[in-house]
């Protein structure tokens, strides 16, 4: 790797050096072992040394980087110190970005320096010869939370023109995991129904919008009216609010009258999916993240020969639930985890297409990069959320744009 001679030792946040020209230092958030707790006390401003690139590596000039629930968990220092995995004694989290290209390792082929991408955050162990995979920002010390971040060349989309930087670096993580898991494992066909937990979240904005690309049909399900009308705007052919049906929720220990409330709620809570899709049926697909609370209703509510897709558990990972609707209606679960290069790039196609769209709630600046990542600790945000790194303001969609509207302070 070659640097240019007249690197400069570092430039503020929200400027640029010359294209190609890397800076020694960055500014970045930085997670230590000895600050691990909530956000705000784990996020600290720090100048670091900016990556050296191996041969299939790139480093990308963040514009603005997507806040996701990795970061909290890096910065906890638990369940698991990441720390530990990489081997570093500091921590960049961040594993969604919207940036350019600013230098390319020697064995990178078809990216160059100037290109404006977005960033998929499946990184491989060894790539091009090991199916192992690490999340980037997450299991590597590299994130999108600095000035620049690292990658494999394989972590390199396209970046939609239309779109700006803060949108362009919403959405990856949560859509690309909702594309895998409805169109790769349960294999969605035109004509299905699906039921869509969390409809207004993070992975649900895209399920929605996924099922009316691929013709099927969305069933919602929210907790409140606003994300109801998102989910509508989002083309989900019905909504269900969950707090119509209180005793749904599975909870440890119940009993037998509880139990018997939480059975007639399951049923009234498929009645209403009948009367939503106007005939006696469940759904085919069931998108499945919550977790110990919904899924023995996940598994009821499934029509025969259904397919219950599951990423994760929001509510709890142990789960129970009434293994004879699985077998004597042939149902299956299937499991689920992010994507690869493959199924994020056909996934991005959609977003170049214009026929899925980042669906970004709120923005942050760099400065309040640790308060967004406490708000979503607290449970304060819904949707994605991003931050402005590279970028000197919101609106911006490319380099030219953002040169300009530096050079206009
Ligand atoms: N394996 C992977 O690759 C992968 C990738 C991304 C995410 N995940 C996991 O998937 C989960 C969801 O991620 P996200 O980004 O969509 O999170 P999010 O933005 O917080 O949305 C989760 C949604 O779940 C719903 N919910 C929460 N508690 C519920 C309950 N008790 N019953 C029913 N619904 C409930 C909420 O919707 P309402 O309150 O409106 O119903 C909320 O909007 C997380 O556990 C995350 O770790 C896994």
């Amino acid at each position: 790797m070659t640097h240019a001679k007249n690197r400069p030792s570092i430039v503020p946040v929200g400027t640029l050096p010359e294209l190609g020209v890397v800076p020694e230092k960055m500014h970045a958030f930085v997670i230590r072992p000895e600050r691990f707790g909530e956000p705000t006390k784990s996020f600290q401003h720090e100048e670091m040394p900016v990556w050296e690139l191996g041969p299939d590596e790139v480093l990308v000039q963040v514009m603005a980087a997507g806040v996701n629930y990795n970061g909290i968990w890096a910065g906890l220092g638990k369940p698991v110190n990441i720390l530990k995995g990489h081997g570093l004694d500091f921590h960049i989290a961040g594993s969604d970005a919207a940036g350019v290209v600013w230098q390319v390792g020697s064995a990178v082929r078809g990216w160059k320096v100037g290109d404006e991408v977005v960033l998929h955050c499946n990184h491989l162990i060894e790539p091009g010869a090991s199916e192992d995979q690490t999340i980037w920002g997450y299991e590597t010390p590299d994130g999108s939370f600095a000035q620049f971040t690292r990658v494999q060349a394989q972590q390199l989309l396209p970046k939609a023109p239309e779109l700006t930087w803060e949108a362009a670096a919403s959405y990856g993580l949560t859509y690309y995991t909702a594309h895998r898991m409805l169109i790769d494992r349960a294999e969605l066909q035109p004509g299905e129904d699906v039921l869509i937990w969390g409809a207004g979240g993070g992975l649900g904005v895209f399920a929605v919008q996924l099922c009316k690309v691929a013709g099927a049909r969305a069933i919602a399900v929210v907790s409140s009216d606003e994300k109801a009308e998102l989910a509508m705007e989002l083309g989900a052919h019905g909504v269900i609010n969950r707090k119509d049906f209180p005793k749904l929720q599975y909870k440890d220990g119940m009993s037998a009258d509880e139990t018997k409330a939480h059975q007639a709620d399951i049923k009234a809570f498929g009645k209403r999916i009948w009367e939503l899709l106007g005939e006696r049926k469940g759904p085919d697909v069931v998108f499945e993240h919550v977790g110990r609370a919904t899924f023995p209703a996940s598994v009821f509510l499934a029509n025969k020969f259904g397919r219950i897709v599951i990423c994760g558990a929001t509510t709890g990972f142990d789960l129970t639930f009434d293994v004879r609707h699985l077998w004597m209606r042939q149902k299956r679960i299937i499991g689920s985890h992010f994507a690869d290069a493959d199924s994020a790039g056909r996934a991005n196609r959609l977003v170049l297409q214009g026929k899925v769209h980042p669906v970004l709630t709120r923005m942050f600046t760099w400065d309040e990069i640790p308060h967004a990542h406490q708000l979503m600790y607290e449970n304060k945000l819904h949707g994605t959320v991003s931050c402005l790194v590279g970028a000197p303001k919101p609106g911006l969609k490319n380099l030219e744009e953002t040169r300009a509207a530096i050079a206009a302070g």
